[in-house]
């Protein structure tokens, strides 16, 4: 049997599946979380920005009620939303969630993204020109007041999601209390090998959202479980493809939470300790790798947010990712672009897609994740696309 829990550098442990409930309707989060407990799942992934909390809550309230399980028994995750980054929001987001959820404490805490939005009711506040508003805090005083979570025994421990090498590596120099997880898009389409052994080489461990690569996100593109490549393993096990592909997760050491309100997926996937993928299959599927990423974090943002972004905030940051986004074309591959912008500024890029004109930018000190026009790049940076 497989172990189905994993455990944090602090000692704590984690059960390695848990179930995602983004997108689970607020008329369905209840019965859902109910019959995924009944199956056996003890982890479940929540955030505020999901906007279900409250319904997840009733959910794990009825399987303790019914005596299925006691508290101590479900591992619970919660994420600290974009619009509470201010040191002084950050305990008042977590009180909040904990209302909603309808518990003392959250066995997990994440900083949902590295880059912080206004405060407000908003989620997403935006501009007259629909770019976001950004609040200009450090990531690292957000976390900062996460460390005090846990000081407070609000949380039993902390983490991060969706942050790359770099600001992974820059919270490290700067925190007393370690993430246990990093939680990022991951799935054969995006293996994240260099983020992965990175987290992994400082005991931070990866937890892969989108697993399952949101089968049926887009119709351009191509869907994950019917990949020839993915159904070849899955035939040769015995196992459906969306098994496949959160074994290989588990088997890489990371945490996986797939979503599903269907009964029948929610056994199929959590029936996956039973089996063990040989290295070669490992291989085929880390094979499989082309950067394409479902979730693009935020919006597009337009020229004249780029532009007072390179010219203002970031003018004294040196090194900026350019991340995928769906239905790309042309470079497949890594590339790295030294570039000068008109300030004489030197940026090093690195390109993993570029897509109809657009790219996205995803600057790793400050966290700016941008969607640039190809038009604009060209003029900013004197150089052809
Ligand atoms: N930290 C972040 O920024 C972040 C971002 C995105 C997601 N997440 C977390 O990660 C979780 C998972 O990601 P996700 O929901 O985007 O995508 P996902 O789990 O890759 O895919 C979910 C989709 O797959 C379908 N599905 C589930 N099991 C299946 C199976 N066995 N066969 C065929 N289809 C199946 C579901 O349909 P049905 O529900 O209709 O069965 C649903 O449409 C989220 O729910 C959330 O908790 C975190």
């Amino acid at each position: 049997m497989a172990e189905q829990v994993v455990k944090f550098y602090n000692g704590n442990t984690y059960p390695i599946l848990g179930l995602g409930t983004w997108q689970i309707k607020t008329t369905e989060a209840n019965e859902t979380v109910k019959y995924a407990i009944d199956v056996g799942y003890r982890h479940i992934d929540c955030a505020s920005i999901f906007g279900n909390e409250y319904e997840v809550g009733l959910g794990i309230a009825a399987k303790i009620k019914e005596g299925v399980i006691k508290r101590e028994d479900i591992f619970v995750t919660g994420k600290l939303w974009n619009t509470h980054h201010q040191p002084n929001l950050v305990e008042f987001g977590l009180k909040k969630t904990l209302q909603l959820i309808n518990l003392e404490y959250l066995d997990l805490y994440l900083m949902h993204s590295p880059m912080g939005f206004q405060p407000g009711d908003i989620a997403f506040p935006k501009r007259r020109d629909g770019s976001i508003i950004e609040d200009g805090i450090d990531y690292i005083d957000t976390y900062r007041a996460m460390e005090g979570l846990v000081e407070k025994g609000l949380v039993k421990n902390i983490g991060i999601s969706n942050f790359n090498c770099q600001q992974v590596e820059r919270l490290l120099s700067n925190c007393t209390i370690k993430p246990v997880t990093n939680q990022i898009e991951c799935h054969p389409y995006l293996i994240e090998k260099e983020l992965s052994d990175f987290c992994n080489s400082k005991g931070i461990l990866i937890t892969a959202y989108c697993p399952l690569c949101k089968p049926g996100f887009s119709a351009n593109e191509p869907n994950l479980l019917e990949d020839p490549k993915i159904i070849a393993v899955a035939t040769k096990y015995k196992k459906t493809p969306a098994q496949v592909v959160l074994r290989y997760q588990t088997q890489r050491g990371h945490l996986v939470i797939p979503k599903s309100v269907t009964e029948s997926r929610i056994q199929e996937n959590f029936n996956i300790f039973d089996f063990e993928l040989s290295p070669e299959d490992m291989n085929t599927i880390n094979g499989m790798n082309s950067n394409t990423r479902v979730y693009v974090i935020f919006e597009l943002c337009t020229d004249t947010t780029i532009h007072h972004c390179l010219h203002n905030r970031m003018s004294n940051i040196r090194k900026i990712h350019l991340h995928c986004l769906p239905h790309p074309i042309a470079l497949n591959q890594l590339v790295d672009i030294p570039l000068k912008d008109l300030a004489g500024h030197h940026y090093n890029y690195m390109v993993h897609r570029i897509n109809h004109g657009y790219i996205c930018l995803c600057n790793c000190i400050c966290s700016l994740q941008l969607n640039v026009s190809k038009t604009l790049l060209d003029k900013f940076f004197h150089k052809d696309f």
